[in-house]
């Protein structure tokens, strides 16, 4: 894992096997700092290699006296580096310095009230009565006396702790989540006041990095291609390596026929007409839809699509003389589930689908200007960069597009009743002002037919049903509280509007135990 170009202040992050690791790395940048996530074990060297200005201990859910817990390299702790550590990460520092760790007498869960007990600069601008979020049955016991207790709960006498001199705190609460409405000032207070870091880590700066790497990198005579989805992260990586190396820039766009309503407009003229960016589309739907003709099975749809895919791609990329680079649109979430990275293979591990990955037969050389970012980064580098609105908070998609929402075996007829109720509904979320405020929002047809009564007639039709998920990473997600009146006009309209359906359904599954595609 390199340190991202020209950041010269990063935080380490040790992962504790938390699940709000990036969330705390996301906290970190928030506020200016770049910062990495690592395994718990990552060894010294590897971390002065980084020459962190702080590092952080994250929670995780085992008890430190339990055989086989996640340990860190003790010596860290004699880097003379400022260390924040949270929960479980605090109970290691504790214990790693002499306090013992026990189940406390009381567990705390969920929203509990902290007093302030010492003015300290970690704790500067939080009142002295506060809310904070705890999540945990251990607590420190018999703190040597080199700490101080700054803040106490009802049932955690150490709820935030200091050594006496050394640079090293804890706090038993999570600052990181929102439930803790002061986290942010002590996120704040770490990096400014303890870690000494003047906020570098800014997207501009970040942008020039990138474009100078890339320059240096790509020849006069070379070209990058670039595969575009429609989707942001591609979006951004074009409009990124087109500002730094302009017509050597070679964009390929496949048109399966899976696609949204006017996506392959809304890409064309982005793109072509607007950063007049070299962009061939492919218009391979037929392609596709012959290859998918019957088949009702979803990982056969998968594969058939990303062969197909493949096929296409590579007929259009030999076509592109001196072409040597491939870019991607890989983000720091898919570099640390995939093992590549100081995190090694986080707790959490998305599935990957892969569908719209390409071999590496292919024989390019990678560029990935985003891997050190996280997806809100890149949306904001997309802002920076002028790429417009309904590009950069487009909802993502998945690869296989409407082949996974139109269930069982797919026809044009479907794909095009599909389309017309998923843009009808995408209009509604929009004017009730809650596209940004869902992940991920779309309509599926269901392979069955309903009986419905329209006029003075008998239909017997189609249902969709509607799927809105409120999610951070995709992994865990909870169905969109989406007011009844716009529930109402999206089923009056889709059903006035599309023919051939005659019903609407809303999906109230979670993730687990539903997915959030149903298929
Ligand atoms: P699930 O349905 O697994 O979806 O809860 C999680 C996220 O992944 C997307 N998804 C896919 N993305 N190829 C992709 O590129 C696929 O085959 C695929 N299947 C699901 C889904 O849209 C959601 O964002």
């Amino acid at each position: 894992m390199t340190v991202a170009a020209g950041q010269s202040e990063t935080i380490v992050i040790l992962d504790f096997g938390t699940q709000y690791a990036q969330l705390i790395a996301r906290r970190v940048r928030e506020n200016g700092v770049y910062s990495v996530l690592a395994r718990p074990d990552v060894t010294v060297e590897e971390v002065r290699a980084l020459n962190p200005k702080g590092l952080i201990f994250s929670g995780g859910p085992a008890s430190v006296y339990e055989k086989g817990a996640p340990r860190c390299r003790p010596e860290l702790l004699d880097l003379n580096v400022p260390i924040l550590g949270i929960c479980y990460g605090m109970q290691i520092v504790s214990q790693l310095l002499g306090a013992q760790v026990r189940p406390g007498e009381a567990r705390e869960f969920g929203r509990t009230a902290l007093r302030v007990l010492e003015p300290d600069v970690l704790l500067k601008n939080v009142p002295r009565e506060t809310t904070v979020w705890m999540s945990h049955g251990d607590q420190v016991r018999d703190l040597s006396d080199d700490f101080l207790p700054l803040a106490a709960t009802a049932n955690c006498p150490t709820a935030a702790v200091r050594h006496k001199s050394r640079p090293i705190y804890g706090v038993q609460f999570h600052p990181e989540v929102t439930h803790t409405p002061h986290g942010k000032e002590i996120f704040v207070n770490f990096l400014y006041d303890v870690c000494g870091c003047q906020g570098l880590w800014k997207m501009g700066s970040f942008i020039d990095s990138v474009i100078a790497g890339v320059r240096a990198r790509v020849g006069a005579d070379e070209r990058v291609i670039c595969g575009l989805s429609g989707g942001v992260d591609s979006s951004v990586v074009a409009a990124l390596l087109h500002k730094a190396i302009g017509p050597r820039l070679a964009c390929i766009f496949v048109d399966n026929g899976l696609l949204r309503l006017n996506e392959v407009e809304l890409v064309e003229s982005t793109f072509k007409d607007h950063f007049k960016i070299d962009l061939t589309t492919v218009r391979a739907a037929d392609l596709f839809l012959d290859s998918l003709a019957g088949v009702g099975d979803p990982q056969e749809k998968r594969r058939r699509i990303g062969h197909t895919f493949i096929d296409c791609f590579k007929t259009a990329a030999k076509k592109v003389p001196n072409a040597k680079y491939l870019a991607q649109g890989t983000l720091y979430p898919d570099v640390i589930e995939s093992g590549h990275s100081l995190a090694g293979q986080a707790a959490n591990i998305k599935l990957h689908h892969n569908v719209g990955g390409l071999p590496a037969e292919l024989g390019f050389e990678l560029i990935e200007p985003l891997r050190d970012l996280f997806k809100d980064e890149v949306r904001q580098v997309g802002e920076l960069l002028g790429l417009p609105e309904n590009l950069v908070w487009r909802h993502p998609f998945p690869g296989p597009g409407l082949a996974v929402r139109c269930l069982g075996p797919i026809t044009r007829e479907k794909l095009d009743v599909l389309r017309q109720a998923d843009n009808i509904l995408i209009e509604e979320i929009i004017a009730a002002d809650l596209y940004r405020k869902t992940a991920q929002t779309f309509v599926v047809l269901l392979p069955v037919q309903s009986v419905g009564v329209m006029g003075d007639g008998r239909t017997y039709e189609n249902v969709v049903a509607v799927r809105s998920v409120d999610t951070a990473d995709f992994m865990t997600a909870d169905w969109s509280r989406i007011p009844y009146e716009v529930l109402a006009t999206i089923s009056n309209r889709i059903i006035n509007e599309v023919r051939g359906v005659n019903r609407v359904v809303y999906d109230i599954s979670s993730k687990p135990p539903a997915t959030i595609e149903w298929e």
